[in-house]
């Protein structure tokens, strides 16, 4: 097997990196990850036994801006390459996870010749991204990236649309340690309920990922609002800029509104969901731009729970079929509310499309089968 050397921006702990968290600990011999900042995830990389260094970069870039906004962004991306170009040498290819990862393991590649790869986890268009963003990000995939992995058909269509380049793209899905998700967690259920002071006859409705405008946890509150009998619970961290901050504080506000007030709860990011799916009557995917993929959604079906979710991107390719889930509008209110009271309405039917979800989840998305597909993709490259 390839040595690979796995590069990605970010120290914290978003989807992106957990699913390369898995690559790296399996694929590769030897293979290495170069974080571009410090975080939980370092640590994280460590216990998996996955060897992991920070080579911090103040790349100066946010999503919606552009490249080279400030003076010193030209030196500070040459110097992170000249840093990546050192270690990469002993490697046979560079894995890109992440954008700013892209345009810093292309450049190192192409001065090295070495096959590259990016995982392409996010959906490059104008919901995410700025034009310039885009134009540069597609410009060096399709010019020095050997293989483009999408996480989802709609990544991929997006990434195909803005380069016309479809021969280098595999869609590959994320892929999922099961067992966690399997374990009976029926007894814990009340339990659960009791520690979070959480009444046990409560209709609780639950909404798992960072805190992020585009996540949409907003919308789960207004559909909320009129149903007083509903609790709903906030699982996530605002992990990457000072505008996720800005909409915790505003996601706050709604919550201590009259109408909310005692009914909301934010736990910040956790370690447990498992158990917090188990104890929850319904999850909620909320996004108001199309999810990439959703990591979010496989989880909930894994552990049986009726799903909810926004009716665009990767998420429509996960509940593939109105059997195993629910799929609104993005962003509408009042369509999020009629399914959510159908779902509370009607628990038999709930339970056999949980089910049903479960089964199908299990057949697509083991880490197993996910694996096996990145190892031919990557071998694609040093063939
Ligand atoms: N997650 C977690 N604890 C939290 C919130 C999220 O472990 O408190 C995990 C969640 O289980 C999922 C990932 O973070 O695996 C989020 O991935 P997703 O693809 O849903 O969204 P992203 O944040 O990557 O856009
Ligand atoms: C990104 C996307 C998310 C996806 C994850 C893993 O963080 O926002 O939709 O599930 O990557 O591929």
């Amino acid at each position: 097997m390839a040595s690979i050397l796995y590069l990605d921006q970010s120290g914290q702990l978003g989807g992106a990196e957990l699913m390369l968290a898995e690559i790296a600990r399996q694929v590769g011999a030897p293979a290495h990850v170069i974080l571009f900042d410090d975080g939980p995830f370092v640590a994280f990389l460590e216990q998996l036994g996955v060897s992991v260094q920070v080579e911090r970069a103040r790349l100066g870039v946010t999503k919606s801006g552009g490249w080279f906004a400030s003076a010193n962004a030209v030196p500070a991306l040459l110097q992170q390459v000249r840093t990546i170009v050192r270690h990469a040498r002993r490697f046979d290819l560079i894995y890109a996870n992440t954008s700013k990862a892209l345009v810093v393991g292309a450049l190192a590649a192409a001065y090295l010749r070495k096959p590259l790869v990016y995982h392409l986890h996010d959906i490059l268009d104008e919901s995410h991204f700025s034009q310039m963003n885009i134009r540069v990000l597609t410009s060096l995939a399709r010019r020095f990236a050997t293989r483009v992995i999408a996480n989802s058909q709609a990544t991929a269509d997006a990434f195909v649309a803005a380069t016309g380049d479809r021969s280098r793209v595999d869609v590959i899905y994320n892929g999922f340690d099961i067992a966690p998700f399997l374990a009976d967690q029926s007894d814990k259920r009340v339990a659960t309920r009791g520690i979070l002071d959480t009444e046990r006859n409560s209709f609780v409705t639950i909404v798992v990922g960072r805190i992020a405008r585009w996540k949409g946890q907003h919308v789960l509150l207004e559909a909320a609002r009129s149903q007083k009998d509903w609790t709903v619970w906030i699982v996530g961290d605002a992990l990457f800029t000072e505008e996720d901050m800005q909409y915790q504080r505003e996601l706050k506000e709604i919550a201590s509104t009259d109408d909310l007030v005692g009914r909301v709860k934010f736990f910040g990011f956790r370690e447990d969901l498992p158990t917090l799916y188990a104890a929850a009557d319904v999850v909620v995917h909320c996004s108001t731009a199309p999810e990439p993929f959703g990591r979010v959604i496989v989880e909930a079906m894994l552990s049986a729970r009726p799903v909810v979710a926004s009716n665009a991107g990767g998420a429509k390719e996960i509940i593939r079929s109105d059997a195993i889930g629910w799929l609104v509008a993005p962003g509408d209110v009042d369509a999020l509310r009629e399914t959510l009271l159908e779902i509370k309405r009607n628990p038999v039917l709930a339970d056999l499309r949980a089910q049903a979800g479960r089964f199908d989840a299990l057949s697509r998305f083991s880490i197993d089968t996910i694996l096996g597909q990145i190892r031919t993709s990557v071998e694609k490259c040093v063939s």
